[in-house]
């Protein structure tokens, strides 16, 4: 469902991705992982067109998105629904707001129509009814459920999920991977989680890719990854300071 075949992008001087290659099926969740830093982010915004590559294709469903303009690439985006490091939440609207805002802003719905969207959203991530509550009157978690309400709100075929747990308790980190297992399912939604927790990288993954150097260096399936015997790979799981990962 989408590809990156060659993908270079640098910052000034800095090389960030150096002709990285990724598949990503359709309908599983794969899960990118690789140091602070490496390039995670960056990847994910290349994936839903927000940067462009300076060589390189990103192939969505066969289109090149490399090449569109802001309103193709606008169409294209549809498909998408994007959970942000740090929820990113319009801290002025309601949670009810925030939900509504894609469909306000993609979809002609009358206003009926997006009250029960909202509604429906919410209940999926297990927030009925806090549809007039602000963002900040909320735990941080109960914020990310916001978020994924949010990026489910246009029914997309994908869901990028930058970092989902990150900063979570362990309940609530089980919590917030039961839901995107959930989610992805009832869906049938092709996920790509980024994520550093070594559990949730086992218990979601369907595939698990190691970003390393600006480049994918293992792409497989979680047992593949759990046994291999890839340094990079070993280093990281392992959590171990000794290795090919330099710390800066
Ligand atoms: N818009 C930008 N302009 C300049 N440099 C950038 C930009 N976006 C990212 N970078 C740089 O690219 C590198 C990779 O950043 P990225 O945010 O992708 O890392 P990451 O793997 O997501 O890290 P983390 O796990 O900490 O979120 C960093 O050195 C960062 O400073
Ligand atoms: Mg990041």
């Amino acid at each position: 469902m989408i590809r990156l075949i060659e993908v270079h992008k640098s910052f000034g001087p800095q090389k960030v991705l150096d002709g990285l290659n990724l598949e990503i099926e359709r309908g599983k969740t794969t899960v990118i992982i690789g140091r602070s830093g490496g390039g995670k982010s960056v990847l994910l915004k290349h994936v839903i067109g927000l940067l462009k590559p300076d060589s390189g294709q990103v192939l969505i469903d066969g289109v090149d998105i490399t090449k569109l303009n802001d309103r193709e690439l606008n169409e294209i985006r549809k498909k998408f629904g994007m959970l942000f490091q740090e929820a990113a939440l319009f801290d002025s609207m309601t949670v009810g707001e925030n939900v509504a805002f894609p469909l306000r802003e993609h979809t002609k719905m009358k206003e009926d129509e997006i009250r029960d969207t909202v509604a429906e959203r919410l209940r999926v991530v297990g927030l009925k009814g806090v549809e007039t509550k602000m963002p900040s009157e909320l735990s941080g978690g109960m914020r990310k459920r916001v978020g994924l309400a949010r990026a489910i709100a246009l029914r997309p075929q994908i869901v990028l999920f930058d970092e989902p747990t990150t900063g979570l308790d362990p309940v609530m980190t089980e919590a917030v991977n039961q839901l995107i297992m959930d989610t992805q399912r009832s869906f049938d939604l092709t996920c790509v989680v980024i994520s550093h927790d070594v559990q949730s990288i086992f218990r979601i993954g369907q595939k698990i890719a190691m970003l390393h150097e600006g480049r994918i260096i293992a792409c497989g399936t979680p047992d593949v990854i759990e046994t291999s015997d890839n340094p990079v790979i070993r280093q990281f799981l392992a959590g171990s300071i000794e290795g090919p990962i330099k710390i800066m």
